[in-house]
């Protein structure tokens, strides 16, 4: 009999056995284990909903979902084995409960593919593992206001072009990247909250024949909606690709932020130390102390935009409905979401280790003619026109650097020979603190405003937070993930 011969799951149409290449290259199960407790909480909601539908009795629904159970206790506890020649994760699990209690499991999969299936398990998995990202980065907003409240009133040079453009404040500096930060969390939940719809009635492409009631499943699932489309829900990957351009896009934060860290961390800008515990040596140079830990979270950035791109480019020329190449989906999605959420946690504890060095941000200060725009400004209040008042400004700048002086060191009638309308207190604006004093500004520099854009960051931060209480795991996930008893079926 040909059926002997192939033992995979459509060994029924095959009359030879798979080459054993073919085996290693077709097989998933190496890296979507990860989806195995999705994979069985969807399983356990589908069965449930079979055996209200009465596509199963209800015995034969408590036996499966016994069984499934006792999978899920063996994959916590390690004693699980995941075998290549299953290919992936569905046929493990569903392979598994046939070894546990015979012929019944294969009335699990009515009404349901592989493919509406993976496409469950991804967004399961999508939905905890973006709440858990989004509360890691919340963490780290934490420590930006907590730091940025600190050193509110602390100055420091701010940058256009990495030229010493106006004076600002280190904590003004840091709560710039919480913003962005606040930023990220809400797109990862704008993602996640757009992931909880459910795929399972799609099918292999055009739905099923059998009775169904995919709402019931929905409930299970606490998933929000159904899929509006079968062709659609087993080909879409949206958003495993709007997670990973949230994911890109908060690396991007965290390499530009990593980038400032090693600049001042230089002997250029000597604006902070870093203590030992986020450095490294140097096997030969005995006196280096290197930024290590910035630099890595700079290049890791790389391998996040890189699954964006692997993932963009597995899905551009894909015709409907599913196709095996989307099993490439897995291997950057999971990359990038331990790399994102890998740095997340290490910056709360290495922000903390910074210590900026007052003493070398103020030396920068005076020198960069930083206080510039102020003279321009106090000419402005005295009634001349903003173009001239630069022009003239420039001109006591080039005066400056024509004999090796700062502004400040101008007497007032050597600023009235470059312009009469000088006032009597215009070299008073020439100081760093009232120069930030005067940017009395909402999201400005002026200490006061610092600590009032803290006190709305953390606003933000607490309304991101009380959002992730909800939408993610849902009940029956988190219940067999922790080994508790299940909640009751849905009605
Ligand atoms: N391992 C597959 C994947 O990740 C599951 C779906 C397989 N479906 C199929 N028709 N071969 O995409």
């Amino acid at each position: 009999m040909a059926s002997d011969t192939n033992q995979s799951a459509w060994g029924g149409r095959f009359s030879e056995a798979t080459d054993a290449q073919v085996q290693s290259m077709n097989a998933s199960i190496a890296f979507d284990q990860r989806l195995a407790m999705e994979d069985i909480a969807g399983s356990i909601a589908h069965s449930r909903m079979l055996a209200a539908t009465g596509l199963i009795s209800p015995e034969e629904q408590q036996t499966l979902e016994g069984g499934l159970i006792g999978i899920a206790h063996d994959i916590r506890s390690g004693s699980f084995t995941f075998t290549e020649a299953r290919e992936d994760v569905h046929m493990n699990v569903e392979g598994a409960l046939a070894e546990r209690v015979g012929d019944v499991a294969g009335k699990l999969h009515s009404g349901r593919s592989r493919n509406d299936q993976v496409a469950l398990d991804l967004r399961l998995w999508l939905r905890r593992e973006l709440t858990e990202t989004a509360q890691e980065i919340l963490a780290v907003v934490e420590a930006l206001v907590e730091l940025s409240e600190t050193h509110a009133d602390l100055p420091m040079p701010g940058y256009t072009h990495l030229q010493r453009a106006q004076p600002i404040t280190f904590g003004h500096h840091l709560n710039a990247y919480g913003a962005m930060m606040l930023r990220d969390v809400s797109r990862l939940l704008d993602a996640r909250d757009r992931a909880a719809e459910l795929p399972l009635g799609a099918g292999a492409l055009a739905g099923t024949p059998l009775p169904i009631d995919r709402e019931r499943v929905a409930r299970e699932l606490e998933d929000s909606r159904l899929t509006l489309n079968s062709l659609d829900t087993v080909s879409d990957r949206d958003a495993a690709l709007e997670t990973l351009s949230a994911l890109s896009i908060f690396m991007v934060h965290v390499s530009r932020l990593a980038e400032e860290m090693v600049l001042w961390t230089s002997q250029e800008f000597g604006f902070v130390t870093l203590s030992d515990a986020f450095c490294t040596g140097s096997s030969l140079m005995p006196q280096k102390k290197n930024p290590d830990i910035p630099e890595l979270l700079r290049g890791k950035s790389g391998r996040v935009f890189g699954a964006l791109q692997s993932l963009l480019v597995v899905m551009k020329g894909l015709p409907l409905a599913y196709n095996k190449d989307m099993q490439e989906d897995k291997e950057p999605l999971f990359d990038a979401m331990d790399t994102s959420r890998m740095c997340a946690r290490v910056l709360p504890a290495l922000l903390r280790a910074m210590k900026p060095q007052a003493a070398a941000m103020k030396a920068a200060l005076s020198e960069g003619f930083l206080l510039a725009t102020d003279l321009a400004d106090h000419l402005v209040a005295e009634g001349v026109p903003f173009r001239e008042a630069h022009h003239i400004i420039g001109r006591a700048v080039a005066h400056c650097l024509d004999r090796s002086c700062a502004l400040e060191d101008l007497t007032l009638e050597e600023l009235r020979q470059l312009d009469p309308r000088f006032g009597d207190d215009a070299r008073s604006v020439l100081d760093a603190t009232r120069s930030l004093d005067r940017r009395d500004v909402v999201g400005g520099p002026k200490p006061a405003r610092v600590r009032e854009t803290c006190a709305r960051s953390r606003e933000t931060h607490d309304a991101l937070s009380e959002r992730t209480l909800s939408g993610g795991a849902s009940a029956l996930e988190r219940a067999l993930a922790a080994g508790e008893p299940l909640p009751p079926a849905t009605s």
